[in-house]
């Protein structure tokens, strides 16, 4: 079973912050999930909301605010005051991270709320710019935004994510796609047939999965990897099971 450390190391260090993403990168697991947003000045800033309120000691959307404004603000103290200072980093500081690791990075697209223009584009380009376009994989629960993704570069992996319904025939919504994942809520779980889904290729991904408890059953499904606030943990789970 594969592990993504959801939102960085999450469980442990502020989520989204490049401690939380430091962290991640010292661990042998298979890759790192983070969210990405435009600021209003345009450029790719990695936060889960649209806002600031629940992560920062600021109010505000993060499409009203520059990324000089943003930097001002404290992304880590809500977490605890251990992390007392941690700034929101961009798309470019994340992936800098990660130049000298192997893991797959899966940028989720936070365009469903606010479908912010040229988002792709920009996401692409700086991926490109690094030359790290085989370690990642671009999610969304926006579908337009996976197909206009596919349109622009059409060797890019992609996964569509779903998280309260799942459409009738998900293997062949993920072949027309041309995806090679579905990312899925592990309530949906059942709703997909993951044996006829790994038998053309494609894999099932589940989140967000942070008790030991689920591993097994997902696992004999044949899920091929989870996303987890605590990827520390469940590599260490994994590997004595
Ligand atoms: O990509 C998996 C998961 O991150 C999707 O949900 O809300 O945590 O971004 P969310
Ligand atoms: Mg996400």
């Amino acid at each position: 079973m594969n592990i993504f450390a959801h939102r960085g190391s999450s469980g442990t260090h502020p989520e989204n912050t490049l401690a939380a993403f430091k962290d991640a990168a010292t661990l042998p697991i298979y890759g790192v999930e983070f969210d990405v947003h435009l600021t209003k000045d345009g450029e790719i800033v990695v936060i889960h909301d649209e806002e600031i309120d629940r992560t920062a000691n600021g109010t505000g959307f993060v499409k009203d605010l520059t990324l000089e404004q943003l930097k001002q603000y404290d992304f880590g103290s809500t977490f605890s005051e251990q992390f007392k200072g941690e700034p929101i980093p961009t798309l470019e500081e994340v992936l800098q991270v990660y130049l000298h690791t192997d893991h797959c990075l899966n940028v989720e697209l936070k365009s469903d709320v606010i479908d912010y223009d040229g988002l792709e584009k920009k996401v692409l380009a700086l991926i490109n710019t690094y030359n790290l376009a085989d370690r990642v994989v671009i999610s969304s629960f926006n579908h337009e935004a996976i197909k206009r993704v596919k349109a622009l570069q059409p060797t890019i992996k992609t996964a569509p994510l779903f998280l309260n319904n799942m459409v009738a025939e998900p293997l062949q919504y993920v072949e027309k796609l041309d995806a090679v994942a579905i990312h899925t809520s592990e309530k949906l779980i059942d709703q997909i047939d993951v044996a006829a889904m790994n038998s053309t290729g494609r894999s099932v991904r589940v989140y967000t999965v942070n008790h030991i408890e689920q591993v097994k059953p997902l696992e004999a499904l044949g899920v091929e990897a989870i996303f987890t606030d605590y990827p520390e943990k469940m590599l260490r789970t994994i590997a004595t099971t």
